[in-house]
């Protein structure tokens, strides 16, 4: 057998209309998952990829912060195509940079809606179909920000995806035994969009990371083997996926 393929599974992959989730997106469809993604852009260059090589795609403009909007895209993954296996929470937002003391509150609130509370609503609304099939996966998108701050980020950032962190093991714990796991992905820098760096900084970034910087692939690659059944064992743990960089100590 050929244990990359996983054929039969569906998908949704928030923030899949670039970057990150677009690179998991093509990743998961191209070992034979069916995708249905949720974005606040138009996600139609992702989906027309996709289709383009064979696979299966759909996609809805949304707003993962909304509760109700979160349970439409559940919904529209089930009409489409009758189960849900996967939910990767990838969307999310870099919080402008600031400092702590001058960080304004409408700031601070959206990354925590956007960046937490979508998390939490996107898996609470793809836990029933989940629980009632008992089987599925979920994968949360958190960051080495969990684990480092930076001056001049924003530290609603880092707290986001902390929190992401607690989430995951939070649910894990609680549908682990009803069949579901729940998994978080730390990523280092991802090279996922044009960042604006200089060739100083660029190089700066590269020298902290000895297998280079990531793509979104590598991000997707990882994604594809949580949801394969060799990864049945693994729950309510944190990959760090940073190509060997070690800034920091461990996670927790
Ligand atoms: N790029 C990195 O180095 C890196 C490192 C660690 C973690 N991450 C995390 O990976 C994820 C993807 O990052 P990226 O670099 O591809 O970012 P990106 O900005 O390129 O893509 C994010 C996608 O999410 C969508 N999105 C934003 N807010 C949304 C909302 N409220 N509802 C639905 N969709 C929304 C955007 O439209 C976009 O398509 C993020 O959660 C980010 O925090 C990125």
């Amino acid at each position: 057998m050929d244990s990359s393929r996983l054929d039969q599974q569906a998908a949704i992959v928030t923030g899949a209309a670039q970057g990150i989730g677009r690179g998991i997106a093509l990743v998961l469809a191209e070992a034979g998952v069916k995708i249905a993604i949720g974005d606040i852009q138009s996600s139609d260059g992702t989906v027309e990829e996709i289709r383009s090589a064979g696979g299966q795609a759909v996609s809805m403009i949304m707003d993962t912060s909304r509760p109700d909007d979160a349970r439409a895209l559940v919904d529209l993954a089930l009409k489409e195509y009758g189960r849900l296996d996967l939910l990767v929470n990838n969307a999310g937002i870099d919080a402008p940079r600031g400092n702590a003391w001058d960080l304004p509150d409408e700031e601070w609130q959206r990354v925590i809606d956007v960046n937490l509370s979508g998390v939490f609503y996107c898996s609470r609304a793809a836990l029933q179909p989940m629980l009632e099939a008992g089987r599925g996966c979920i994968v949360n998108i958190s960051s080495q920000a969990a684990r480092v701050g930076e001056k001049g980020m924003s530290p609603a950032y880092n707290a986001s995806k902390a929190a992401i962190l607690g989430l995951t093991m939070a649910f894990s714990a609680q549908v682990a035994e009803k069949g579901v796991r729940v998994v978080a992905i730390m990523p280092g820098a991802v090279e996922s969009r044009d960042f604006g760096w200089s060739v100083e900084k660029r190089e700066a970034m590269v020298r902290e990371y000895p297998l280079g910087l990531g793509t979104p692939r590598d991000v997707g690659e990882t994604v594809r083997h949580l949801a394969s059944p060799g990864a049945r064992w693994v729950s309510g743990t944190a990959i760090q996926l940073t190509g060997g960089y070690q800034r920091g100590s461990s996670w927790y």
